[in-house]
């Protein structure tokens, strides 16, 4: 089969269509016929070295497909023939993928295979920090950085039909009149505009319950004057800096609590926990047409590096996607 490898992690040139065998499902896994992948930032951190695939994973890049099960081991026979999307640790930019049932969904007619695909990395990555550690829930207002991302998209898309007021930050205009589109209640350019103060101005003083943070560094201690007493800071990349110099005593005034997670080396009992949560109160969405992907735009698997190149020079607004077959 075609996979997409990065042989020499230093450039989006350096991306390589190779041949690899088919591989073959174990037990509690199918093999998916994969119609198409996701791109995720990730992508690009593999790409560079910084963000090898765990213990385990394949080599091949991609994190999420969607596609059909042409094969099941022991115990996952149940999807044989179904269409489905599944969050992999790797693997996805391939012609075929191994995928744990753990982390499958099946995808509704109303989806097409390509909005399939940009939908379980962002999804589950939103659920289980959004939802899960920052304790959002209907009628808090929280602040998500890069509200145009594959990431941002999907919070702002997911916050709305939960009943939060879902504020974001963007690079431009063009983009912060793309997030309000979306669904944003409100936009904020942060190159023009400082977010804090119209965060303050935006909620009337009060700061808000959440903040979903990818950029880190000196971020952290602005974002926490966003937040109201008792709100969460979330952490899911730092974009700015691994590190943050910030108040120990506004953490310990304003009650404040300060989290994060990465997703892909987490256990699959922990993925499937996830994936069962979402089955049972966001599927239900999906299925209904409720909430869909933002994708930006498709490439074939051959041109997987020009997919990089463009989630790279940051213009896009929402999902990358390769096509397979
Ligand atoms: N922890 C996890 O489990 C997990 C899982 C998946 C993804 N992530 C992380 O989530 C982030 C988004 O992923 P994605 O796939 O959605 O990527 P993406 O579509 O490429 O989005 C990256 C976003 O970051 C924003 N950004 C970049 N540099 C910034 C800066 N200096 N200041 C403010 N905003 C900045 C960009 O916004 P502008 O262009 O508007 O500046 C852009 O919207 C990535 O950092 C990724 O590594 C984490």
């Amino acid at each position: 089969m075609k996979a997409i490898v990065a042989p020499q992690p230093d450039g989006a040139e350096e991306l390589a269509l190779i041949e690899r065998p088919v591989p073959r499902p174990s037990a509690g896994e199918v093999l998916i016929k994969v119609a198409a992948a996701g791109v995720n930032r990730p992508d690009i951190l593999q790409r560079r070295g910084l963000y090898p695939p765990p213990p385990g994973a394949p080599d091949i890049l991609g994190l999420e497909v969607a596609g059909e099960v042409v094969e099941a081991g022991e115990g996952a026979e149940q999807l044989l023939g179904a269409r489905v999307c599944a969050l992999v640790a790797g693997g996805g930019y391939a012609e075929y993928c191994v995928a744990p049932a753990g982390t499958c969904l099946r995808i509704p007619e109303v989806l097409s295979l390509v909005e399939a695909a940009a939908i379980p990395e962002t999804l589950f990555t939103v659920w289980t920090n959004l939802f899960g550690r920052g304790c959002a829930a209907d009628g808090d207002t929280v602040l998500v950085h890069g509200g145009t991302s594959g990431i941002g998209t999907m919070a702002i898309a997911l916050g709305k039909l939960f009943g939060m007021r879902v504020i974001v930050t963007c690079g431009s205009d063009a983009k912060a009149e793309r997030a309000v589109e979306i669904g944003a209640t409100a936009a904020i350019n942060y190159r023009t505009q400082d977010f804090v103060e119209e965060v303050k101005r935006l909620t009337g003083g009060k700061g808000v319950r959440v903040v979903l943070d990818m950029v880190g560094g000196d971020y952290v201690p602005r974002n926490l004057t966003c937040l109201a007493d008792e709100g969460r800071h979330v952490s899911i990349a730092f974009q700015r800096g691994a590190r943050a110099d910030l108040a120990i005593s506004e953490v310990m005034r304003r009650r404040l609590t300060l989290t994060g997670s990465t997703l892909r080396p987490r256990e699959l009992r922990f993925k499937t926990m996830l994936r069962d949560e979402i089955a049972a109160t966001v599927w239900p969405l999906v299925e209904g047409g409720q909430l869909r992907p933002v994708v930006d735009s498709k490439f074939p698997l051959d041109r997987a590096a020009e997919a990089h190149a463009r989630m790279e020079a940051g213009d896009h607004v929402g999902k990358l996607v390769l096509e397979v077959s």
